[in-house]
């Protein structure tokens, strides 16, 4: 999988999902072979077979090189062998930002490089603000961006669920933010879609208030929930925090995946959230992917925490 099929994937996904509906466009990506995808869409759920499982990664940071964790693609290496060892190939794979620490162009190629690695047919991706540093996400969008919407938001449809991938870490100076024009483009999208619709949102940055004074937090969320409200399953999946943590306000859970790099403190656990050193042996339990699954008419989704120890 290079990163020009996967960006044709994402753009012919979109296209195709907003002229036929959910799972028509998967069978004719482009060619691409992504016949399990089109099967898990029209696999019947009666036995309670999962309609759709795919896997989170989260915050991989690569270039960061100091002693919380010295080899931080080690272990974001480590984090895609747990996926390509799950037993079954993800529908897709999410990545939830601060894929590189730097910005730079050779750690974008780097990530680039390794998640080609991953076996499933799709790849998606949101920025962190470590991914936007200096430029607003520019460096980014020409790396992960192609098919994308504004400033590197998107929406996708599969196996009857509808995923939204949204940019909040645009502006260094308003981290947590996800301006007028991306809310805009959340209303619109999600105007066509039956209440039934189980919703996935992908975010950098958490989309409730997990800890206000460290940035962890979005401050137009939520205008954005609110577009959401009138559906039955809303899942929000995030990362920057680099730990688990899970809340459920009404309709909405939000989930706050862990990191392949490094830990950070507990939300108030010291003054500013610096990476947390820990004994060598004690990183890897940590440090993990997500599993998450989707069975028709079971709500929520299911998630299982896997740590790379
Ligand atoms: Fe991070
Ligand atoms: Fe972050």
């Amino acid at each position: 999988m290079s990163g020009d099929p996967r960006a044709m994937s994402r753009r012919q996904l979109i296209r195709h999902t907003a002229w036929f509906g959910a799972a028509v466009g998967f069978a004719v990506c482009g060619g691409e072979v992504i016949s399990h995808v089109a099967g898990a869409a029209e696999a019947p759920s009666a036995a309670g077979r999962p309609a759709l499982r795919f896997a989170q990664i989260s915050d991989s940071h690569l270039g960061f090189a100091d002693e919380a964790n010295h080899d931080v693609a080690a272990t974001f290496g480590q984090a895609i062998d747990r996926i390509n060892n799950l037993g079954y190939t993800p529908d897709f794979v999410i990545h939830t930002g601060d894929l590189t620490h730097l910005s730079t162009p050779d750690q974008f190629d780097q990530v680039k490089q390794m998640v080609t690695g991953l076996r499933t047919s799709h790849v998606f991706t949101v920025p962190g603000e470590h991914d936007s540093i200096d430029d607003a996400g520019q460096k980014y969008r020409n790396a992960f961006g192609a098919g994308t919407r504004g400033d590197g938001w998107y929406s996708f449809d599969i196996a009857g669920v509808h995923v939204i991938a949204l940019v909040n870490t645009l502006n260094m100076d308003k981290l947590g933010h996800l301006g007028v024009e991306q809310l805009e483009f959340i209303e619109k999208d999600v105007a066509r879609l039956s209440s039934d619709t189980p919703i996935i949102v992908m975010s950098h940055i958490p989309l409730f208030a997990m800890y206000p004074d460290w940035g962890w937090a979005t401050d137009d969320a939520a205008r954005a929930l609110g577009y959401l409200r009138r559906f039955s399953s809303v899942t929000c999946l995030n990362g920057h925090v680099h730990q688990l943590f899970s809340k459920t306000e009404g309709n909405v859970t939000f989930y706050s995946g862990t990191t392949t790099a490094y830990p950070l403190p507990r939300p108030g656990d010291g003054p500013t959230p610096k990476p947390v050193t820990l004994p060598a042996r004690q990183l890897g339990a940590v440090l993990g992917i997500r599993e998450v699954s989707y069975t028709r008419a079971q709500h929520p989704l299911a998630l299982k925490e896997r740590s790379l120890q």
